[in-house]
């Protein structure tokens, strides 16, 4: 008894003097952020990648994480005179092109919002959600596109929210930090450390 007693002391004696000796916090892993993200440096873009792995960016543009955000230009399900429609509860939504432009809608009825659409997130297998902008601040529409319907219902995240109002009904307002992971996961490049650079960015997984 005694002696494994002090086994299992030494046990815990070894497994903890790496720590001290390269001093505490030394041996945790870095933060997610970190690993996910390089911190600083700016990235150059894929094509210079593909100097040095040509095979794997072949691939890569095949690829449906490739297209895991789109601009509206390049939106397959936006191209053309489209025009979507649904109604959830009192309020109805509308996602129609004018021009060079698709506007997103909601109407209670009586008062209608109305924004350009920015950014679609997805493809559509899932669901293709959409990104617009009003008073600085991003919004996720409320309703989505999803390929299985050929049209729009509510986005996953929305289900279970009531909205209070029509600027709730329009889609959830995304806080920097929110907005910057989306763009963080759904593009390459966006991201610069903790902030966004929409400016020189590829859209997708490249
Ligand atoms: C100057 C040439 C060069 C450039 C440019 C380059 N790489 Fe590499 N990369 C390498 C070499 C060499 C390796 C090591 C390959 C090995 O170990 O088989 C490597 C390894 C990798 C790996 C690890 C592969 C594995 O199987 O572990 C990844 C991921 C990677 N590179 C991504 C990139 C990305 C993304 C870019 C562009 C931002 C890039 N590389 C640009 C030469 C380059
Ligand atoms: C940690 C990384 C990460 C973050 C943050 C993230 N996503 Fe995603 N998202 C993914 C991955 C991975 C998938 C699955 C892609 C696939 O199946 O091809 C996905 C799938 C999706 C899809 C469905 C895609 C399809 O093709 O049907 C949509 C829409 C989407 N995300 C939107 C968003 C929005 C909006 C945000 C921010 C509120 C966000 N994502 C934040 C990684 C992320």
């Amino acid at each position: 008894m005694a002696r494994s007693g002090s086994l299992l002391v030494r046990c815990l004696f070894g497994a903890m003097w790496p720590l001290s000796l390269f001093g505490q916090g030394a041996m945790m892993p870095p933060p997610a952020s970190t690993a996910f993200w390089n911190t600083s440096g700016r990235f150059l873009g894929s094509k210079q990648c593909a100097l040095c792995h040509p095979e794997q960016s072949r691939h890569f543009h095949d690829n449906s994480m490739s297209r895991a955000l789109e601009t509206l230009d390049q939106c397959e399900i936006l191209a053309g005179p489209v025009r979507y429609s649904c109604s959830v509860s009192k309020y109805s939504y509308l996602i129609h092109r004018e021009g060079s432009r698709v506007l997103y809608s909601v109407s209670d009825g009586s008062e209608t919002l109305e924004a350009p659409i920015l950014y679609a997130f997805g493809q559509g297998k899932a669901g293709q959600t959409y990104f617009f902008e009003r008073e600085g601040h991003y919004y996720e529409s409320r309703v989505s596109y999803y390929g299985r319907l050929k049209g729009l219902a509510l986005t996953v995240g929305a289900v279970n929210l009531t909205p209070q109002s029509l600027q709730q009904a329009s889609g959830r307002q995304l806080d920097a930090a929110t907005a910057r992971d989306c763009f963080g996961c759904h593009t390459t490049g966006a991201r610069h450390g903790n902030e966004l650079q929409l400016e020189h960015f590829e859209p997708g997984v490249n």
